[in-house]
Order: structure tokens, then sequence, then C-alpha cells
């Protein structure tokens, strides 16, 4: 198979390409990814000299060069591509909307007009809502977006959805609960805990820390999203989730204890606006239909995972530090260039 796949910079996209190379040797992959401050390249140097891997700096939104790559005998499309921080989409919605909203329906209509096999729009929980102390969201749950990223998200789900409604696209949706693992940005709650406090800093705890999320290790997700890619059905939803229910304040004393560092370095700190109380994903759909099961506990996750920040804190010193930016900006300015 021939892949293309957007967003592949970032996390979970990079995570997605590095397990599908190792799992399916002779798939050619394509990673479109325009490098906004969430993509970094440097997730991906083990893969840079393989011959089955390609980059491509480019928007999903540029109509012209999406066709453009979809013309070389693109099988699938997974649309990992999108702007991800809802701290972010409160302080600036538009490229959230422009991206995520936008980016998707473009890319749809390059995926319809060239007759690509395959469309996997990955989605959040998020879009659900927010859940009260009972029950876990099914793909049947109503769509309830509170912030403006869940509301881009669920926005391109509705679209991707019409579209295999109304045009008989081969389009498949994944909504996954919250990804932790190597690579994550350190903007997001667990690798900017683990990198503050191999820095000596504090972590900061929105409100009460009683809101409550559900970790999924993102290898697994990664597995989830390679067998929905194979055998899920056209027009489907599958919710992707390991039943890690956690506070996040009991998430961040686990965390602290594992790192063998003082509580005390847990700060509270103001709210969230429209904070979520609790995302719960039920994955049994998933489970019963396509044979998936999470391998990895929240345990042995956080333990690998605190252990990969120990480890390359090269990587995450650059990003924190701005340096990877500056890189990118003098060797990848060129749109559309072919760089690896
Ligand atoms: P991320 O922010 O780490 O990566 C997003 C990537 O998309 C970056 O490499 C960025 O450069 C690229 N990108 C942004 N705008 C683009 C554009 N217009 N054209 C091309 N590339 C563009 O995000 P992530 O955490 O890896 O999330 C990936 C996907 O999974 C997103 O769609 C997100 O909504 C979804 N998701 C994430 C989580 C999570 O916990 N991180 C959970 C559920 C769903
Ligand atoms: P985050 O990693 O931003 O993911 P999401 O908002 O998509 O769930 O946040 C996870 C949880 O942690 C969420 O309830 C907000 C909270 N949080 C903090 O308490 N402190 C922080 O510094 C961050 C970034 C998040």
């Amino acid at each position: 198979m021939k892949l293309l796949v957007t967003g592949g910079a970032g996390f979970i996209g990079s995570n997605f390409i590095l397990y599908m190379l190792e799992h399916h040797q002779g798939y050619d992959i394509i990673n479109l990814d325009n490098l906004t401050y969430a993509g970094n390249l440097e997730n991906l140097t083990s893969v840079s000299g393989n011959k089955h891997y390609s980059f491509i700096k480019g928007d999903i939104a540029d109509a012209r060069l999406v066709g453009d790559i979809l013309n070389n005998g693109v099988d699938a499309v997974i649309n990992f591509a999108a702007e991800s921080h809802v701290d972010r989409s409160i302080l600036e919605p538009a490229s959230f909307i422009r991206t995520n909203v936008l980016g998707t329906q473009i890319l749809l209509d390059s995926a319809k007009e060239k007759h690509i096999s395959r469309f996997i729009q990955i989605s959040t929980d998020e879009v659900y809502g927010s859940l009260g102390t009972e029950g876990r969201f099914t793909e049947t749950t109503c769509l309830h977006p509170n912030s403006p990223y869940s509301a881009s998200k669920a926005s391109a789900d509705m679209i991707a959805l019409a579209y295999h409604e109304t045009f008989h696209m081969p389009v498949l949706i994944t909504r996954t609960s919250n990804n932790y693992g190597p690579y994550q940005f350190p903007e997001k709650l667990l690798p900017l805990a683990i990198t503050n406090l191999l820095e000596g800093k504090h972590v900061p705890l929105y409100g009460d820390g009683l809101n409550v999320r559900d970790w999924i290790f993102v290898t697994d997700n990664a597995e989830a999203i390679d067998l929905v890619l194979h055998k899920g059905r056209e027009g489907e939803v599958y919710n992707i989730g390991a039943g890690n229910e956690s506070t996040n304040i009991s998430l961040l004393k686990t965390v602290v204890k594992l790192m063998g560092k003082p509580e005390s370095l847990i700060t509270y700190v103001k709210d969230r606006p429209g904070h979520d109380k609790r995302y719960a994903i039920d994955p049994s759909k998933t489970m019963n239909m396509l044979g998936w099961s999470s391998r990895t506990s929240l345990d042995r996750g956080l333990k690998t995972t605190i252990d990969w920040y120990e480890k390359n804190r090269e990587w995450w010193q650059r990003v924190k530090s701005g340096e990877y930016m500056k890189y990118y900006k003098k060797n990848y300015s060129a749109k559309g260039l072919k760089t690896q």
C-alpha cells in the first residue's frame, strides 16, 4: 500500500509512521506536514533514510499540492494534521477552524476527485463533550463539543461522514482518548509535567485537579488505527481507549512518585475556561469488531514514557528552547519541497 499520512511530524502521526514502517515492510509512506510549532522532523530521524518513507512540507489546505501527491498512486489517506492543543484554541481559535475544518474538507475533496480507496479521519473523544460521574462515550453518544478545538474536530467529523453519505466516499473515523508517550510536545499535561520535574520546576495543575482523563499509550493507538485502516467498515466511527481513567491530581502524584520528586512541586493554578470535567471512552466496538485491545497498562506506559524523556533530554530541550524551529526555518522553507 501507499499511504499519505498528514501531520506525520507531530506526536501521534510520527509514532504511527514509525509503527507502520516497522509492521508493514514494503508499504510506502508519504508524510505531508507544514511543520507548525508542533511538527518536528527530529521525531523521524531514525527513518529519514528509509526508501519507503518520504517527507513533503506543505499544507493540507493546499488543494493543488494535495492533488499532485494523490496522483502518485496513493491508496489511503490518514489525516492526523490538526491544531491540537485546547489551551491554544481558547487563545486563538481561527487557525483551528482553518486547519481542522477547512483543511479536512479540502483534503476530502482531493481524495474524492482521485478516488482514493480509504480515508481515515483521526478524531478525538473530546467531540462528545464532558461526562458526569457515570457512563462512558460510545460511538452513538451525541456530539457536544465545548472548546474551539473540540468543536473544530466535531465539524470535521460531520463533514467527513457527510462525504460518505453523499458521495459514497470510503471514510472511517477514529475517536481516541488522551494519548501519551515519546515525542509528545511538552505543552500537554504529561510531557510538560515530566520535563518540568526533570528541570526541578513546578508542574501547573488546573483548577481543583479533579478533572478526569482516560489515558492510552500512543503505540496502542497506532495499532488500533492500523486495524481500522485494514479492517474497518466504511462510514463507521471507532472509539479507541484503554480504560485508564484518572483524575489529573492522581496522575501527577503517580508521576512525581515514579520520578522520586516531592509532591510540593505540583502547583494549583487558575482553571482552564470551559474545562471539561470527565472523559471516558467505551472501546467495545473496536475491540469486538476489529479484535483490538490495548497492550500497555498505565503504570508500564508511564514508566516507559518517563524513561524516554530522561534518555532524550536533547529532544525536549531543543523543543522547549525553540532551537528545533530555527533549524527548520533554515532548512525547510520551500513550500512543497520534498526534503527527505
Ligand atoms: P500534534 O499537534 O502533535 O501534531 C499535529 C501535526 O499536524 C504537526 O506536525 C503539525 O505541523 C501538523 N499540521 C498542523 N496543521 C497542518 C496543516 N494545515 N497542514 C499540514 N500539517 C499540519 O497533534 P497530535 O497530538 O499528534 O494529534 C494528531 C491528531 O490526533 C489530531 O488530529 C488530534 O486532534 C488527534 N488526537 C490527539 C489526541 C492526543 O491526546 N494528542 C487524542 C485524540 C485525538
Ligand atoms: P491536555 O494534555 O492539554 O489534554 P486535553 O485538554 O486535550 O485533555 O490536558 C490534560 C488534562 O490536564 C486536562 O484536564 C487539563 C489538565 N492540565 C493541567 O492541569 N495542567 C496543565 O499544565 C495542562 C497542559 C493540562
